[in-house]
């Protein structure tokens, strides 16, 4: 009889209370951040204010694959003229955003648990193999899953990716919030509009974090979905 089969279900601690609390602090704050962004943008355009997606837009040179956002969009958001709302939530939230994202990287090395979400030498390649296992690629589930600890290689890339996105959308936010007091850090990131843009692109980065983030936490279940919430995991251990 193998451990499956003859095995108990256990509680295990999977995650400290304080890596919890931040990351819960976070999804609202990150959404206040990105909605009081997007007024921001919005205002931010000349006046008549009409096409204030003409200033973002995917392309090279001259020629423009799409611009963002479509009109039906700014319309749901209730974003036109808004950007005093924009401007208070953004810079209120800011420092709740900054506070909570250096809290949680000091509690990652104080405690040493950024050892199981900094990306070893391995993590390249077992997140190629785990996005092919995942796409149901006949070889890869031979193959099946490379072994993991806590997080898998895709999981380490992506988070350590996402807490230096957090990182540099403040550095990025604080360019363009003082470009005078700070000109030397916004001239360092490319002047006000290089700053803007890459600030910007974060956002959309996030965005895209998200959704992918929350897809793979339905696809792993409500196990692993409690587990963040209680801290623990229900799982299957031998039995003496
Ligand atoms: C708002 C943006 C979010 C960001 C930036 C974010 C970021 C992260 C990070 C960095 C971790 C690793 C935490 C650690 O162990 O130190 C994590 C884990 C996790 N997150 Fe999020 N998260 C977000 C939203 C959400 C949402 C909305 C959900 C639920 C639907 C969620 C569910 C989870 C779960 C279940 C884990 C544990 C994954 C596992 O144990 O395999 N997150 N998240």
């Amino acid at each position: 009889m193998n451990v499956e089969e003859s095995g108990q279900l256990k509680l295990v601690e999977k995650h400290p209370r304080a890596i919890r609390w931040m990351h819960w602090v976070n999804f609202p704050v990150l959404f206040i951040m990105i909605w009081s962004g997007l007024l921001i943008y919005w205002g931010d355009s000349i006046p008549p204010y009409q096409h204030p997606h003409e200033v973002y837009r995917v392309g090279i040179g001259s020629w423009t694959w799409f611009r963002l956002f479509p009109d039906w969009f700014w319309k749901l958001l209730n974003a036109p003229y808004q950007i005093t709302t924009g401007l208070g939530w953004h810079f209120l939230v800011m420092w709740i955003f900054g506070i909570n994202g250096i809290a949680y990287v000091a509690y990652l090395l104080i405690s040493g648990e950024w050892r199981v979400l900094w990306p070893q030498k391995s993590s390249v390649r077992d997140a190629v193999w785990v996005t092919l296992y995942d796409m149901h690629l006949p070889f890869a589930r031979r193959k099946g899953l490379p072994p993991q600890g806590k997080y898998n290689g895709a999981q380490r890339i992506a988070y350590s990716a996402v807490v230096l996105m957090g990182g540099a959308s403040l550095v990025t936010g604080l360019a363009i919030y003082k470009p005078t007091q700070a000109h030397w850090f916004t001239t360092l990131l490319g002047g006000y509009e290089m700053a803007r843009w890459e600030h910007f692109w974060l956002t959309m980065g996030f965005c895209g974090f998200f959704l992918v983030h929350v897809g793979q936490v339905a696809l792993a279940g409500w196990n692993n979905f409690r587990s963040m919430v209680s801290g623990y995991e229900v799982k299957k251990v031998a039995s003496d």
